[in-house]
């Protein structure tokens, strides 16, 4: 959920890297699996998988590294702080190995894809590396090194999209879950390492995500988040049975309105949305459910069609603020946040200021916001000189984020003195007397308990006052 939350952050502190562990579960004699999860909702979506996987074969989960069997760390490589991060972690699960050698250490995800049996090389505590597409193969990969082997297996899958798993949410707050709908992405933007970490895109089937959601809703989830790289993108054709005719193919607004279906009473949001892909489709599905949620991350990387077309996002200046118009025009209340890249090869002062003043054009509500972190492989890393200096890209990220502060708190103003439907998610991280949970605009609101209303259930709360990350308000009948 650390994506979801509002406040300005830099997208480091935020959905890239933040470990999470997963509760512990019931069993007694199972042996016990720590997992650790960094990076996007993908990698956290996945790590439910990988449980799912191994508590089939008898394990038990455990909070505390120290007492597990087997340590994964499931890692992201989007930037190399990222790295650096599980590098560091890495190095503090040496002395659980030293005390106890019988440990199994495993490096899950797009590190470990990227890095294939390097990674043994380097880090020599590690006795797994799994690629994302091959967390079928875990429980045979633990069994070789149970047996005195080191074991890897990297290969990614044009098929494998674990439709027919269910994960565990053991660290769920029992209301919203992510569904994973597609993986991979053939987007090829020349900055980013995802292409080649997870492979090439395919979309789940639609028939086993509109189940997932049905059973998530009647285990009193309430809301779901669809989650992939490129959700716009989304296309499914279901199998043809001998002698049917063949099913017409389903879109992503076709996939959001089966899922908005499932009941009015479970809230639907997704991420990430292509500005080249998001269409008309879409937005009128939006507009047409309520149970839609009225939240579009829309990532726009740099404000100039000249480093956007060298980032290879192939949409321009224009295009973009065409598509900000169409999602005003069609949902005038919907939120808008962002992603952007500061100091990308060759970018110029005047290309920055563009930056800011599509930041100026938009007033997003919320924003990742990096600098340009150079990536193996990639085409950037191909073509390009990384040319910014450091405290240049540092200061124009600056730049961005105290923007971004000020136009978070202009949207948040808005709020003040309106009543919002929210969904209590849970207790307040400051305290248990407060309530917190989102409004459609994903906007956390933090409220007052009141006994009248659970987790989970849906009520009105009319906002009093705000920071720029969120709204304080009370409970109105
Ligand atoms: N699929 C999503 C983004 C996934 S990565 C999309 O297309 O928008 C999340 C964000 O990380 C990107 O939007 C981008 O802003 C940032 N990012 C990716 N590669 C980066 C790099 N090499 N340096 C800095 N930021 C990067
Ligand atoms: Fe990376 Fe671009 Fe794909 Fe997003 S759309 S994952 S930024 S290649
Ligand atoms: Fe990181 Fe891989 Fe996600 S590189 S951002 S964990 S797809």
């Amino acid at each position: 959920m650390l994506d979801l939350l509002h406040t300005t952050k830099t997208h480091d502190e935020a959905r890239q890297g933040e470990a999470v562990e997963l509760a512990p579960t019931g069993k007694a004699d199972g042996r016990k699996l720590y997992i650790e999860s960094y990076g996007c909702q993908m990698n956290f979506s996945d790590s439910e998988i990988v449980a799912s996987i191994l508590i089939d074969q008898g394990f038990e989960t455990t909070k505390d590294y120290k007492e597990a069997d087997v340590v994964f760390i499931n890692t992201c490589s989007i930037r190399e702080n990222a790295e650096q991060r599980v590098r560091n972690r890495l190095k503090e699960f040496e002395a659980a190995k030293a005390k106890n050698p019988g440990l199994v250490v495993g490096v899950l995800g797009c590190m470990a894809e990227r890095l294939k049996s390097k990674f043994l090389e380097e880090e020599k505590l590690v006795d797994v590396v799994v690629g994302p597409d091959a967390y079928r193969d875990l429980p045979n990969l633990i069994n070789k090194v149970e047996d005195g082997n080191k074991a890897v297996n990297v290969l990614l899958s044009r098929e494998e999209t674990y439709a027919d798993i269910s994960p565990i949410r053991l660290n769920s707050n029992g209301v919203s879950a992510f569904i994973s709908i597609m993986r991979g992405c053939d987007n090829m933007c020349s900055f980013c390492v995802v292409p080649f970490t997870r492979g090439r895109e395919r979309s789940r089937d639609a028939v086993s995500i509109v189940k997932e959601a049905q059973d998530l809703f009647n285990a009193g989830y309430r809301e779901v988040t669809l989650l992939g790289q490129n959700v716009d993108s989304y296309k499914y054709t279901p199998k043809v049975e001998e002698g049917q005719e063949p099913e017409a193919t389903i879109n992503f607004a076709n996939l959001l309105e089966l899922v908005a279906q499932v009941s009015p009473e479970l809230r639907i949001r997704f991420s990430t949305s292509h500005p080249k892909d998001i269409t008309d489709e879409v937005l009128y599905t939006m507009a047409k459910y309520e149970n839609i949620c009225k939240y579009i991350h829309l990532p726009v990387q740099s404000g100039n069609s000249r480093v956007l077309e060298l980032m290879n996002r192939t949409y321009d200046r224009e295009w973009y603020m065409e598509r900000v118009d169409a999602i005003r025009r069609i949902m005038p209340d919907c939120a808008i946040s962002t992603d952007v890249i500061t100091g990308f090869c060759t970018e110029t002062e005047e290309e920055h200021a563009e930056t800011l003043s599509m930041m100026d054009y938009v007033k997003y509500d919320f924003a990742y916001m990096f600098a340009y972190s150079e990536r193996p492989g990639t085409l950037a890393a191909k073509r390009y000189e990384d040319d910014i200096p450091e405290d240049v890209k540092k200061r124009r990220l600056t730049e961005v984020v105290n923007k971004q502060q000020i136009h978070s708190l202009e949207r948040i103003s808005q709020y003040v003195g309106k009543v919002h439907k929210v969904l209590i998610e849970g207790f307040s991280k400051r305290s248990d007397q407060d309530y917190c949970g989102r409004n459609d605009q994903n906007t956390m609101v933090v409220f007052p308990v009141d006994p009248r209303y659970k987790v989970g259930d849906y009520v009105n709360v009319l906002g009093e006052s705000c920071t720029s990350a969120t709204l304080i308000g009370k409970i109105v009948d």
